[in-house]
């Protein structure tokens, strides 16, 4: 059966695949971000999984005001890359693991999440961002490590999904995974975050006891951590925090008995405090 070893919560900044697609990582602005994310890449070389599940939000590139699905599950056979506002980087297509995309569809709506079922898509900086930070650079005619199931979730229009929603869902998704008759590793990810504003008069606002509170309760309160309304968000983690109930949907994949095994913050990067941190999870 399918497995899922390790869930992993990362932000998406998008300058942070702009400065990789541009060989700055070394600047000073931007050597102790990467330097950050070192060691995180040699655990990815060591563990890296058959399929990683990424939950990730567009930002109007797929989606727009047309249609706005609250979660989207891509059941296509691959996604390119696509993006809103630097236009699409050059990194490699992304590749489902089509069937198990669509055990999960199948699994969810039958357990009654009733999702949205991508068969086309384009996926932004929210997905490709965190592939990067995780394996640094792979040529555009090369291939990602891991195949990619994406799972979209609205974060950008009123109302987002709450994140008692969010963690209920993981765990349906854990399940679902969890009972795909193949032999695979499997790693999840929750995206976005952490706390920032890009808009109006708090444009800027970052807030890293915050942050370091939502790292330290996701390791050991993740049920009362998703039981924050999303005022709580705005308030003190800024409009754009709130994309931060993605990472409700990894946690609430993983079993009871986890381990944080690495952790890494750092502000600034531009407008957005950078946040990541990765669970082994024990059968
Ligand atoms: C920034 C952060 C985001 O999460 C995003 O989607 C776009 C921009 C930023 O920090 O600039
Ligand atoms: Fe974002």
């Amino acid at each position: 059966m399918a497995r899922i070893t390790a869930g992993i919560g990362c932000s998406h900044v998008p300058a942070i695949g702009v400065a990789m697609d541009l060989g700055n990582t070394h600047e000073p602005y931007w050597q102790p971000v990467f330097e950050g994310f070192k060691k995180s890449r040699e655990w990815q070389k060591e563990n890296n999984p058959d399929v990683i599940f990424m939950v990730y939000n567009d930002h109007c590139t797929a989606f727009d005001a047309s249609c706005i699905p609250t979660f989207a599950l891509g059941c296509a056979a691959d996604f390119q890359p696509a993006d809103e506002g630097f236009g699409p980087r050059p990194v490699p297509v992304v590749k489902n693991h089509q069937k198990m995309a669509s055990h999960i569809a199948q699994s969810l709506i039958l357990d009654e999440f009733d999702i949205t079922i991508m068969n086309e898509m384009e996926v932004d900086h929210g997905l490709t961002v965190p592939l990067s930070v995780m394996y640094g650079e792979i040529p555009q005619d090369g291939a990602w490590p891991a195949l990619v199931i994406p799972l979209c979730v609205n974060v950008v229009q009123y109302p987002a999904p709450t994140g008692n929603r969010c963690y209920n869902l993981g765990k349906a998704i854990g399940k679902a995974i969890k009972s795909y008759d193949e032999d695979l590793k499997v790693h999840i990810y929750g995206t976005g975050g952490m706390s920032h504003q890009l808009q109006y008069k708090r444009a800027g606002l970052i807030n890293p006891e915050w942050d370091k509170d939502f790292l330290d309760r996701l390791t050991s309160d993740p049920v009362g951590l998703s039981q924050m309304p999303h005022i709580e968000y705005l308030r003190e983690a800024g409009s754009e925090g709130v994309e931060m109930v993605m990472w409700h949907v990894m946690r609430g994949a993983l079993n009871d008995d986890i381990t944080e095994v690495r952790r890494f913050y750092h502000v600034p990067a531009s407008n957005t405090a950078v946040g990541h941190i990765i669970f082994e999870n024990h059968a």
